[in-house]
């Protein structure tokens, strides 16, 4: 896929905020300083298009980009951000499942995993909510820059093991870094495949 065009539409900060357009979504999402801005970056190629904070926990509203006018990209608020109140992670918690359980044109949630960490419980939680749900997602491990190749396979083989233990099938995965472009081809085509079928 070719990216013509990359604009901002809206921040919204509850589910009947967002954009009315019935065009495809694809949302991305992580724990917070995972590199969610800093991949839509790189994906759609545009440097300042999604804010990359070196404060975490920045990113608190459901964010709409359009590309080529023809799909929507979603920035959706890291989760698990120690430094706030337990009230607004709750609302966050909140605005975000119900997002994800209601937004029909959303056709697949990215989840952004931090490619140098064990499994960590967080994500192993949201990833089961997501399939109480029957959300279709995929993985996306982050940052693969910052550790060899043999340690990389070593944690993604890992991952794969500990999500064996409670899913049949394992979910498409990504090998993603913003630092060096990689992973950003398998993305788009993957998006350009579901595009397809709509
Ligand atoms: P919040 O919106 O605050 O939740 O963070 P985020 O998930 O959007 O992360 P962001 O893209 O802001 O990146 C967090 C930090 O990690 C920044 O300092 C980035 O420069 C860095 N970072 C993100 N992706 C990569 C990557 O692929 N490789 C390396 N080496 N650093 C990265
Ligand atoms: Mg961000």
């Amino acid at each position: 896929m070719i990216i013509r065009t990359a604009e901002f539409v809206k921040s919204s900060a509850a589910l009947k905020q967002c954009p009315e357009s019935r065009l495809p979504e694809y949302a991305f999402i992580g724990r917070s300083n995972v590199g969610k801005s800093s991949l839509i970056n790189m994906v759609v190629g545009r440097n300042k298009l999604a804010q990359v904070s070196s404060t975490p926990g920045k990113t608190r509203l459901i964010n709409h980009f359009i590309i080529n006018g023809e799909w929507h990209i979603v920035d959706l608020p890291g989760y698990g951000y120690a430094k706030i109140s337990k009230s607004s992670r709750e609302e966050f918690k909140h605005m975000i499942m119900d997002y994800i359980s209601k937004r029909e044109q959303l056709m697949l949630i990215f989840v952004l995993i931090d490619s140098r960490l064990e499994p960590q419980k967080i994500d192993l939680q949201f990833i089961e909510q997501l399939g109480e749900l029957q959300a279709p997602f995929a993985l996306v491990f982050t940052k693969t820059d910052k550790l060899s190749k043999t340690k990389l396979e070593a944690n993604i083989t890992h991952y794969k093991e500990v999500l064996s233990e409670s899913w049949e099938e394992l979910p498409a995965i990504f090998l993603e870094s913003s630092v060096t472009g990689a992973g950003r081809q398998e993305i788009l085509n993957y998006i350009d495949e579901i595009n397809l079928t709509v």
